[in-house]
């Protein structure tokens, strides 16, 4: 590949009352600029990645980023959306410019502000990630979705709630060791596995503990070509990157199968040229639990329809064979759409460069990534390793 990660930044995610979308772009921006050791007027292309679909009152947020710094005016900005995989497609876009050699170094932000939205406008703006015309009626907004999928997992290969409630449980006492998570509390398998007011049902036989949170924050990324990154303190180099796009309508696919997830692990593996097995850890799109869940089948880790085998036999925790979300996941760490991709690959590259504190996973030398938009819709898959 062609390019390194060379700088990060990260907010908090949470209810961020006190910030907007803008507030929290500039934040990201100079900072990550910072921590790379780059200036603003050094950077070749902005790349913005924002979901919105309603959920502020600015769309076109593109220029939004060049309120961090005057040096980024005139600049090449795009904002680029592909529901919850927007971080993840922001990146991909920024390596593509990079591969071109349109570009040495680009900052890609992640942003998206939740919370300020009414619950019911929540459900109806993520609803528009789904195949609009036949999916949108169902209750419970995105949950309602994965609830459904959830119940068909059920009918076809069994009940999986204890695997439901084991996972959930792994994220959250993951994420008490990362300080930008939104919930930093161990709850416990009992807690996750019983309906109770605390853990009401949501949809299906998902629970709240089976969702991730709506929540505020922003990432940022600097980006350099290779030759770039070896002159700068830090280089996480992308061993490969892979997107696989499916058909939008569930009813077109076997929804249980997330294909495009698997064929996005397949050909990022390749390109590569290791196996799942030398990776040092993955951090994967948790939305629900029984996307974990799926996707554990789908990257190769278990058969299908032995998912819960990966965390039943401890493959998946952060002393496992292969630890998967030592972040906590979008479980625990929450879950601002346009946000999570970006997040997910700086959280990578700080696992990768030793900087990862109580995340830290012993000797993590190439890690992987996996962030999906709608139900196995979009796929995008990156494979990191540390270069310096
Ligand atoms: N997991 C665990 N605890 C959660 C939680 C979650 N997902 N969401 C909220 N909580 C906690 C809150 O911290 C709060 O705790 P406290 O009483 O100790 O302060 C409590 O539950 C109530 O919070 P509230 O915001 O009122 O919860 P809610 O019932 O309105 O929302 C969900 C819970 C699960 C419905 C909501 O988080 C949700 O819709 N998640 C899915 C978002 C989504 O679809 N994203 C796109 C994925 S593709």
């Amino acid at each position: 590949m062609t390019a390194c990660i060379v700088g990060w930044a990260h907010t908090p995610f949470g209810k961020l009352a006190d910030e907007t979308v803008e507030s929290l772009v500039v934040r990201v921006t100079n900072a990550a600029l910072a921590d790379a050791g780059i200036a603003a007027k050094d950077v070749d292309e902005i790349v913005l990645g924002h979901f919105n679909a309603g959920f502020a009152a600015q769309d076109f947020t593109a220029s939004l980023v060049l309120q961090a710094s005057p040096d980024l005016r005139f600049k090449r900005a795009t904002r680029v959306e592909n529901a919850c995989a927007t971080g993840s497609a922001a990146v991909h876009q920024g390596l593509n410019a990079i591969a071109a050699r349109s570009a040495r170094i680009v900052l890609v932000v992640g942003v998206e502000q939740m919370t300020t939205t009414s619950a019911a406008d929540i459900g109806r703006n993520l609803l528009k990630a789904s195949y609009v015309r036949d999916e949108a009626d169902i209750d419970g907004g995105f949950a309602g979705i994965f609830g459904q999928i959830a119940s068909l997992y059920f009918q076809r290969w069994g009940d999986q709630s204890d695997a439901l409630a084991k996972i959930a449980a792994k994220n959250h006492k993951n994420g008490v060791g990362n300080p930008y998570a939104q919930l930093r509390k161990d709850f416990g398998y009992d807690f996750c596995r019983s309906e109770s007011d605390k853990n009401p049902r949501v949809a299906g036989p998902l629970k709240r503990t089976d969702c991730s949170p709506v929540s505020d924050g922003a990432a940022a990324l600097v980006l350099a070509d290779i030759e770039t990154a070896l002159t700068l303190d830090k280089a996480i180099v992308f061993r490969a990157a892979a997107h696989v796009q499916d058909f939008l309508p569930m009813a077109r696919r076997d929804v249980l199968k997330f294909e495009g997830c698997a064929l996005a692990w397949q050909r990022a593996l390749a390109q590569a040229g290791v196996a799942l097995k030398d990776l040092s850890f993955a951090e994967v799109h948790d939305c629900f639990t029984i996307a974990e869940l799926i996707e554990y089948e789908a990257m190769g880790l278990v058969p299908q329809g032995q998912g819960a085998r990966a965390i039943d036999e401890g493959l998946v925790a952060k002393d496992g064979a292969l630890p998967i979300n030592p972040s906590g996941g979008l479980k625990a760490k929450g879950h601002p759409i346009g946000a999570t991709g970006v997040s997910m690959h700086a959280l990578a590259a700080m696992q990768l460069s030793g900087r990862a504190g109580d995340m830290q996973i012993k000797n993590a030398r190439l890690g992987g990534i996996f962030n999906m938009g709608g139900t196995a819709v979009a796929n995008y898959v990156s494979i990191l390793e540390r270069l310096r």
